[in-house]
C-alpha cells in the first residue's frame, strides 16, 4: 500500500485511509480516475493525462474540483509524500459524498482521493524481451469506454479471465469480430503489410496516453501507422502484435487464444517501438532503467 494518501484534502496513513460509505464512487461507480507512471520521481505524459481527466469529468457533468495549477501541485505533494522514484500516482474524482439518490446532488463538492507506490518497471523490460500472451473475450462494456470511469466490472471479469488462462491480458471483441482494445491496454498489430494498426479514437476505446505517444513517436520516426479496426482475425495473421499502457509501456505480444503471433516472438517493429518509448521516457524524466 502507499504510505500515505490524500483523502478529500488530506493525507491519512495509506494502511488506515478511508472514504465515506456515502461517496458516490463506492455507492454508484460515479467518477473518474487517472493513472500516472512515475520515473526518477517525475509524473510522465502529465499534460496529456489531465487533458483527458478533464475530458472525462466535463463527459460526465462532474465540476472540476480545482484549477490545473492547484492540481498539479497536489499530485507532486503526493508523489514527494510517498516518497517515491518509479512507480505508479493513481487518483480518482468521484461526483461527491451525499445521501444515496441516483440523480446527482445539488450540493456535493466532488471528492478527490491520491496515491503513489512503487512500481518496478524494469519487469516491463523484461517482458519486452520475451513478450507476453494474450486471450479474447467478448467486449461486455457499457457505450462510453471512452470516458476513463471507475465502473470497471468488465474489465475486472476481463483480467479474471486472462489470469485464469495464464495470459496477460484479454482482448476485447466486439459482435462484429473487431477487437477494441484490452481490458486495461490498447491493442495493437503489425498488418500484413508492415503497417502499424491500432484501433481509431472515438466512443468504442479508451484513448490511451501511451497510445498517443506511442503514434507521435511512430510517425516522427517515419513509420507506417493506420488507426482502423481491426478484427481477431486479422490480429491472428497479423506480423506482430503488442500491447500498451502507461503501466504497460509497450510490451510485444507473441500469442492469441494459445496461436503463435508471427513466428510466436517480439518482433523487430515492436522491438524498435519499445526503444523509441524509452527513449522517450529518458527525455522527459532522465530515468535510465537500470
Ligand atoms: N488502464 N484501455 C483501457 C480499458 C485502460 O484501462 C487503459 C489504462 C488503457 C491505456 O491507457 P493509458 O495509456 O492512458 O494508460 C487502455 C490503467 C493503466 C488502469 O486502469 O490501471
Amino acid at each position: 500500500m502507499a504510505r500515505c494518501v490524500d483523502v478529500y484534502g488530506q493525507f491519512q496513513p495509506g494502511l488506515t485511509a478511508r472514504v465515506s460509505v456515502e461517496d458516490r464512487g463506492f455507492l454508484f461507480a460515479d467518477g473518474v480516475y487517472e493513472v500516472f507512471a512515475i520515473f526518477n520521481g517525475q509524473i510522465f505524459d502529465l499534460a496529456p493525462h489531465l487533458r483527458r481527466l478533464d475530458r472525462s469529468l466535463g463527459a460526465l457533468g462532474i465540476d472540476r474540483p480545482m484549477s490545473e495549477g492547484a492540481l498539479k501541485a497536489r499530485l507532486a505533494e503526493v508523489v514527494r509524500r510517498n516518497r517515491v522514484r518509479e512507480g505508479t500516482l493513481y487518483l480518482q474524482i468521484t461526483r461527491g459524498v451525499a445521501p444515496r439518490d441516483h440523480a446527482f446532488p445539488a450540493a456535493a463538492r466532488p471528492s478527490v482521493v491520491a496515491w503513489a507506490k512503487r512500481f518496478d518497471f524494469t519487469q516491463r523490460l523484461a517482458q519486452a524481451r520475451t513478450g507476453v500472451t494474450v486471450v479474447s473475450t467478448p467486449d461486455l462494456r457499457w457505450g462510453r469506454p471512452d470516458i476513463k470511469s471507475v465502473a470497471l466490472l468488465p474489465n475486472v471479469l476481463a483480467k479474471q479471465q486472462a489470469r485464469e488462462a495464464g495470459a496477460f491480458e484479454a482482448w476485447l471483441v466486439r459482435a462484429d469480430g473487431v477487437v477494441s482494445e484490452g481490458s486495461s491496454t490498447n491493442a495493437w498489430i503489425v498488418d500484413a503489410g508492415g503497417a502499424i494498426v491500432t484501433h481509431p479514437e472515438g466512443r468504442e476505446i479508451l484513448s490511451g496516453v501511451m497510445r498517443g505517444t506511442l503514434l507521435r513517436l511512430a510517425r516522427a520516426h517515419q513509420m507506417r501507422v493506420e488507426e482502423r479496426p481491426f478484427t481477431l482475425a486479422e490480429a491472428r495473421s497479423a506480423r506482430e502484435a503488442f500491447t500498451t499502457s502507461t503501466t504497460a509501456p509497450c510490451i510485444p505480444v507473441v500469442s492469441i487464444d494459445g496461436a503463435p503471433v508471427g513466428d510466436g516472438r517480439p518482433g523487430p517493429v515492436t522491438g524498435q517501438l519499445v526503444a523509441l518509448l524509452w527513449e522517450e521516457i529518458a527525455r522527459q524524466t532522465g530515468y535510465l532503467p537500470g
